[in-house]
């Protein structure tokens, strides 16, 4: 267990004085975990006012029809498909990864739509996806003792003590990233939507020892011809008018940087962090009492909240309670990531809960983070068939429950990457070092991502016609 820290007051100042009152800062006076010490107070202080200085990465009203979509979603009417990286990096700031990244999501997304025919609402782990919680606060590396990696927002990867420092410039530098991506990401939904459409950009051989093949060689068919379709009858207006939707999300770990992106706007109530649209509550500060839960009661944003063990719906309703008191539509996302061998004991429990609390939510399902294992040759990987088997067993239980999955969550990226096993390409144990990058969880790489896009498509028909 990672230590829980005393409120560190590193950055209090005269507006977030203790009044019991909501504050960005007032979480600064409560414990919290997983976020270390910075050793360089007054360093601190700079790196917070700057960021805070900064203009924002999105708006106020892009958040709220996040909401409005995601209250849709919480209805049976729209469905949710969150997913990036585990952890971003500064380094992958770059075109390639980019592209690839946004170009999965939308082939998904097309692929959701087809197969659904309901808004697909895309959220991507990006721009904001840099601090990691980690279950000791120190590792040893070559012999050597020091700080745990948290991500690039906090310290470096590097394996020596002193990349390991908690450096709060990281706080500014993240910003930046995020705001170049996020500069990207935009252009490219808005410009080069056509393009990254192309039909050449659709790879499908992996698919050919699948089942399925046909069936997925006939639906990109379609999509090709539709997108084709509109090409012709309105020339030019898809590059140029026609604005994919595209949120972007994070875990609100690092609070300093959470909370300097945390801004009112003219002629609207509330406070809204203008970091991400969308930001979620991990699985390891979810102390009642605690600085996280402090802090998100107070944003307008939407929330995604982790569900997983130690489980406890009484607990969840508790955080509900506190984050969502008014019981605002599209506001929560529910996240639960179980493990495939424990949704049939345990994800009734919190439907019914729910349900009995009156609280609106979406449903989604994160089939990663109870799933993963670590090889003989100590690779971190995660089944492809455990994370499909967690998705059929969620869907499962909503269904008897008379309940909506409204949506998944998944860490996927668009490259050739080999770090999770299974899948149509069979990609086994063996084959994990030929192309394995991430530095903290394994993720789907392109063809699996597809694969299993089309799959979820499947299950939630499934689940729709027994409904
Ligand atoms: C994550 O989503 O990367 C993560 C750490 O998940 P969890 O908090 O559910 O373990
Ligand atoms: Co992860």
């Amino acid at each position: 267990m990672s230590s829980i820290l005393k409120p560190t007051n590193q950055i209090v100042q005269p507006e977030a004085k203790s009044d019991g009152r909501w504050h960005p800062l007032s979480w600064n006076q409560f414990d919290i975990a997983q976020l270390p010490e910075y050793p360089d107070t007054e360093e601190l202080r700079r790196a917070y006012y700057e960021l805070k200085s900064l203009p924002p990465l999105i708006t106020s009203w892009e958040i709220e029809a996040l909401k409005e979509k995601l209250a849709q979603a919480s209805m049976g009417k729209a469905f949710l498909i969150q997913g990036g990286d585990c952890a971003e990096t500064f380094d992958s700031c770059n075109s390639v990864k980019l592209v690839n990244m946004l170009k999965v999501m939308l082939q998904m997304s097309f692929i959701l739509i087809h197969e659904m025919g309901i808004p697909i609402i895309r959220v991507g782990r990006v721009a904001g996806q840099y601090a990691k919680p980690r279950s000791q606060n120190y590792e040893e590396v070559n012999g050597e003792q020091m700080m745990s990696y948290r991500g690039d927002l906090i310290n470096s990867y590097l394996p020596n003590r002193d990349a390991r420092v908690p450096d709060p410039q990281r706080l500014v530098t993240a910003y930046q990233k995020a705001a170049l991506s996020l500069n990207f990401l935009r252009a490219l939904s808005d410009e080069g939507f056509a393009d990254l459409q192309h039909p050449g950009q659709w790879e499908l051989d992996f698919m050919q020892n699948n089942e399925f093949y046909e069936e997925y060689e006939q639906m990109v068919n379609t999509i090709k011809k539709a997108i084709k379709f509109m090409d012709a009858i309105i020339p030019n207006k898809l590059n140029t008018t026609h604005k994919v939707d595209f949120y972007t999300s994070h875990e609100a770990l690092n609070l300093f940087y959470e909370s300097a992106q945390t801004r009112t706007v003219p002629r609207k109530e509330g406070w809204f962090n203008l970091s991400g649209h969308m930001v979620w509550l991990g699985n390891r500060t979810q102390q009642l009492d605690g600085a996280h839960i402090e802090y998100l009661r107070g944003i307008e944003n939407p929330i995604g909240i982790k569900v997983g063990p130690p489980f406890s719906p009484d607990a969840l309703i508790d955080i509900l309670d506190r984050i969502n008191p008014s019981h605002e539509a599209g506001k929560i996302v529910l996240i639960t990531r179980m493990g495939h061998a424990n949704v049939a004991t345990e994800l009734s429990k919190y439907i019914n809960r729910v349900r009995r609390s009156g609280h609106p939510v979406v449903w989604s399902c994160d089939p990663m983070h109870g799933n993963t294992y670590a090889t003989g040759n100590n690779f971190k990987t995660r089944r492809f068939d455990d994370i499909l088997q967690e998705i059929r067993e969620t869907f499962a239980v909503h269904r008897s429950e008379g309940s909506y999955l409204g949506g998944v969550h998944l860490e996927l990226t668009g490259d050739n990457v080999t770090e999770c096993v299974g899948g149509a390409n069979g990609l086994n144990e063996e084959g994990l070092g030929i192309n394995y990058e991430t530095y903290c969880d394994p993720r789907l790489n392109y063809e699996q991502s597809l694969e299993m896009s089309f799959l979820v498509a499947k299950e939630w028909n499934r689940a729709k016609n027994q409904i």
